[in-house]
């Protein structure tokens, strides 16, 4: 079926993943069949409607009146019912392919949130804003949301999974890369203003590329606060929001606002040292610079952040002059 398939015909993205195979294939079958059906219901009716067709008007002649046909019923219901179990039998030997679990699953823990993806390495302890994989191994994601609904979908895996907020709430997918290359995961369910633009780039690397990223990332991590600040406001959308060029976006520049003054939306003012930044972080809706929305930016992240990285995001933007 593969070679009369839609996406060989260039209608649906790459297979990048060996799940993708497998649910084309199943696609491709269903197609045929509810192609072949729908034409012969086609092909019937045409032909209807132009031979049975009025002819003039003193065209009177009533149908043939017929009362049921047991042999008819009995074939009508024989064949779609054979057709349907068979399908459903195909369907459960793909789920039971696609759901195969291998032991050896690389794990990465995903938090889905308005509106960024982050990627967790639990066996290294890398966060990345990307999702990196090695080609040719299983995956097993652990996805969670900090707010409300989003969905998983990369099209070039044929996988989509939807994240619901909730304590202990954890969605599960498993899925193989088998072709190297960048693709992206979208959001695929209506998650609020900037849901179209909810995606993150997928890195599918060969094994020896993947431990290098992994050796480089791991370096990082170890290295100055202000460094491990830099990946963390990059991992985690903080610069959707914070421009490091002295523009202001949906909240403050990060550019020089260490040390400056800033009257607050309650009228006094306050210098922006290490405290007010600790403080504009835990609670970000206490002490709103004027001229910004109040209640925008999620008072999450003091669950999100440990004590350490909270640290390292203040020795970041002290950095920024
Ligand atoms: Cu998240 Cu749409």
């Amino acid at each position: 079926m593969t070679n009369f398939g839609l996406q060989s015909a260039g209608l649906l993205p790459v297979q990048a993943s060996a799940q993708a195979t497998l649910i084309d294939q199943l696609f491709n079958a269903h197609y045929w069949v509810i192609s072949f059906l729908f034409s012969l219901i086609g092909v019937f009716m045409v032909y209807s409607i132009v031979v049975f067709r009025r002819r003039g008007e003193n065209d009177t002649q009533q149908g043939k009146f017929f009362k049921g046909s047991t042999k008819l019923e009995i074939f009508w219901t024989i064949i779609p019912l054979g057709t349907v179990l068979y399908f459903s039998y195909l369907g459960s030997l793909s789920l039971a392919d696609i759901r195969r679990v291998e032991p050896q699953a690389l794990v990465v823990n995903v938090t889905a949130g308005q509106w960024y993806w982050r990627f967790e390495y639990p066996e290294t302890g890398i966060t990345s804003g990307s999702l990196v994989l090695p080609v040719g191994e299983q995956v097993l994601l652990k996805m969670t949301s900090a707010d409300v609904i989003h969905s998983f979908w990369v099209p070039e895996f044929r996988v989509k999974q939807d994240i619901l907020p909730g304590e202990n709430l954890v969605k599960e997918l498993r899925f193989t890369p088998t072709l190297t290359g960048e693709y992206k995961v979208l959001c695929a369910e209506l998650c609020g203003g900037a849901h179209a633009n909810m995606n993150a780039p997928v890195i599918v690397m060969d094994k020896a590329d993947f431990a290098a990223w992994e050796a480089g990332e791991m370096a990082a991590v170890s290295s100055d606060p202000a460094a491990r600040g830099e990946r963390l406001a990059k991992n985690n959308g903080c610069l959707g929001c914070h421009s490091l060029d002295g523009s202001p976006l949906v909240g403050p520049t990060w550019k020089g606002m260490a040390g400056s003054t800033h009257e607050l939306a309650d009228g006094s003012s306050v210098t922006v040292d290490e405290a007010y930044l600790i403080q504009a972080i835990l609670e970000p809706n206490a002490a709103v610079v004027k001229g910004f929305p109040p209640g925008v930016m999620p008072a999450t992240y003091a669950d999100q952040f440990s004590e350490q990285q909270i640290a390292d995001l203040v020795a970041y933007m002290q950095s920024l002059k």
